[in-house]
């Protein structure tokens, strides 16, 4: 029998850098995804999910995305990446438990990916670098989910350590991990508003910001700063130009709050988060009404240092910082402004590991 667990992760700030090569700081959140289960020698794949009740069988020669359990392609798509890698996997029955609530932006998606990565890789015996298990989560969920996502949940999720923020460089794919402040909480709001067209309305975000990058001549909007993106800007399309903003505007945030959690100052980064916020509902145009709310009652809130959209946007969850004490306070604040807002409070917990 083999365990595995991946946490879920929160982004801190960075907003859609991951897959412009740009910067993000994350936390692995204290929830995630267990896997439990034995090898097969015949081939098949026999998943049960404890939350949902739901049972799942197929097999390695048949590896396709399932219509009928969507959650299962999680899971498969990580098998086939080990296959398409060419590296020797068999079958597998497993359960899955998850504490992580689904849909709530702290990517449950991720751990379970990557969380099947580190089972897979236990029981038939291969030792890939860390990253590379990051790739196979993200490879997976392009061709077996269809989001065309970048690497920010998959490398929060392995690479997290408690008490630490996990910065990470998207070009260069060095991780480091930095002190969180110790009277530093965060406060995950889940809205539970979730638009049904997330997928195509991120790849559509992805597009434009590939399309700027071209437009500037460089591979990735990480190339380009504020003052030429103010410069040379106005020959974009507007809209391109406002995702453009977004972006520059995001890897120059993440670089000045780095320094801001390794000098201890939670308050100047609290206001960098409200700043990412704005951008995100002036210039990505990836928030929606009850973020915005969430966000604009966090800041009238005693304790509060911070508070923006965590994630992919479109609905979701937004992220707060708040001095230890002011929880509660911030809390109900949040439930009122947004009814059926559903909170909960995480330290940034160790990343994704073997248990037995
Ligand atoms: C989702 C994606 C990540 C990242 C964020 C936005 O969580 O899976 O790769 O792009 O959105 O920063």
């Amino acid at each position: 029998m083999i365990t595995s667990f991946a946490p879920g992760r929160a982004e801190l700030l960075g907003n859609h850098t991951d897959y412009n090569a740009g910067l993000v700081l994350s936390i692995a959140v204290d929830r995630g995804v267990r896997l439990t289960g034995t090898a097969r020698a015949d081939g098949k794949l026999l998943f049960r999910s404890r939350e949902l009740g739901q049972a799942y069988e197929g097999s390695l020669d048949a590896l396709a995305p399932s219509a009928e359990h969507p959650w299962a392609n999680y899971l498969l798509g990580v098998f086939d990446e080990f296959r398409r890698r060419g590296l020797a996997i068999g079958g597998a029955e497993l359960e899955i438990a998850s504490n992580l609530p689904l849909g709530a932006g702290l990517s449950s998606s991720a751990a379970l990916e990557t969380s099947t990565a580190f089972w897979i890789q236990q029981a038939f015996g291969h030792a890939l670098p860390p990253l590379e298990l990051a790739r196979i989560g993200q490879a997976s969920e392009h061709r077996f989910v269809g989001v065309m996502c970048g690497l920010l949940d998959q490398i929060s999720s392995i690479f997290g350590k408690a008490g630490h923020a996990t910065f990470i460089d998207c070009r260069s794919f060095e991780v480091r991990n930095l002190p969180i402040p110790a009277n530093a909480k965060f406060v995950i709001a889940n809205s539970g508003v979730k638009h049904s067209l997330v997928a195509s309305e991120y790849n559509q975000r992805r597009a434009a910001c590939e399309a700027a990058a071209q437009a500037f001549g460089v591979p990735f909007l990480r190339d380009v700063d504020s003052r030429r993106l103010e410069a040379e800007g106005g020959a974009l399309p507007p809209d391109v130009l406002k995702r453009a903003r977004h972006i520059v505007g995001e890897n120059e945030r993440v670089a000045e709050a780095a320094g801001l959690l390794a000098r201890g100052e939670a308050a100047a980064f609290g206001q960098l988060m409200f700043a990412s916020h704005e951008s995100s509902r002036v210039n990505f145009e990836n928030s929606c009404p009850e973020l915005d709310r969430l966000v604009e009652a966090a800041r009238g809130t005693p304790g509060c240092l911070g508070a923006r959209l965590s994630g992919g946007g479109f609905g979701g969850a937004t992220i707060n910082l708040v001095e230890a004490g002011a929880e509660a306070g911030l809390i109900a604040a949040l439930e009122a402004a947004v009814p059926g807002t559903a909170c909960l409070v995480t330290s940034a917990a160790d990343g994704a590991r073997i248990e037995a």
